[in-house]
């Protein structure tokens, strides 16, 4: 456990570091094998159990940080082609930069149909991209653009495409299909889709009639285990110089039937749900 103490250990809704995260190292081995194999993943297990954590979890691993380079978007709010391609876009001018100076210049020179958006800051001259989500008028160039963008980067990319079902919901035509042909098309861009909504990641990607049909390896995330889950929350409680009782521990997982969420957020008071008890007294 590194100096930086955070306030409370038990995080909510975010990925700080290993210290603050229980386990995974099964699954953060599979994850690995198939990046290593070249291998596109579908990770598909009901809400709150851990899968966007483990993404960044597996993110955070420092050889795929060092061979890699990581992008994660969330397309839960997304309700169409032209948003799931402006976050998209969004997220990868944030993140990849290349490593020359002149990089704005290269991504707006790849990605022609988001140049609009490129302006230079007044104040400090920097680039900030800043284009409205009416600006993406041909979502499909844009994606190609997109994908070309992704396949000449510095290093080889992995997309994480989080709550991936909803792009069953958007509007534009064959949206399954194009995508699948994009990420077929890619040489060293990696994908891992994660999606809550068994039914709809399972028709997606395991009925023959589907784009996606057997084009990935599917998983499934299964509750941490309770003997980790209370050893890890009891270490938690005792590097904040605090006790509790392992009956107590195995009684919020049984409460809870494992689901990380509603454990962490017993286990931090600060968030709200228990506050009645309180360990040290
Ligand atoms: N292995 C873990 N150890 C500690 N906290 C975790 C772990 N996995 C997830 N969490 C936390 O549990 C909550 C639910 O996890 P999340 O990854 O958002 O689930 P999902 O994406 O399956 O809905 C989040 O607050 C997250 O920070
Ligand atoms: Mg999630």
């Amino acid at each position: 456990m590194n100096s930086n103490k955070i306030a409370n250990p038990f995080v909510i809704g975010k990925y700080v570091s290993e210290d603050y995260f229980c386990d995974r190292s099964d699954e953060t081995v599979f994850l690995k094998k198939q990046v290593d194999n070249g291998r596109n993943t579908a990770i598909i297990a009901p809400r709150r159990l851990g899968k966007t954590g483990l993404i960044h979890h597996f993110f955070a691993q420092p050889d795929i940080a060092k061979r890699y380079q990581t992008i994660f978007i969330d397309i839960y709010a997304t309700n169409s082609l032209s948003e799931f391609v402006y976050l998209l876009g969004n997220s990868i001018y944030k993140e990849i930069k290349p490593l020359h100076e002149k990089w704005a210049e290269r991504f707006f020179g790849t990605i022609k149909s988001l140049r609009p958006g490129f302006k230079l800051d007044a104040a400090t001259g920097e680039p900030i991209f800043d284009i409205g989500l009416g600006s993406i008028e041909h979502p499909q160039t844009t994606i190609d653009e997109i994908f070309s963008y992704l396949e000449a980067a510095d290093k080889p990319c992995i997309v994480a495409i989080d709550e991936f079902q909803q792009i069953t919901n958007y509007p534009e035509k064959n949206v399954e299909a194009l995508l699948r042909t994009k990420i077929q098309q890619c040489k060293q861009t990696l994908f891992i889709f994660s999606g809550s909504r068994r039914h709809l990641m399972n028709q997606m990607f395991n009925s023959p009639s589907k784009p996606f049909y057997q084009s990935v390896i599917t998983t499934d995330l299964k509750p941490l285990d309770k003997v980790v889950y209370t050893a890890f929350a009891k270490k938690l409680f005792a590097d904040y110089g605090k006790t509790i009782s392992e009956e107590l521990l195995k009684q919020v997982y049984d409460d809870y039937e494992g689901v990380t969420w509603y454990m962490q957020m017993i286990m931090n008071p600060r968030k709200g749900i228990t506050a009645s008890w309180n360990p040290t007294r």
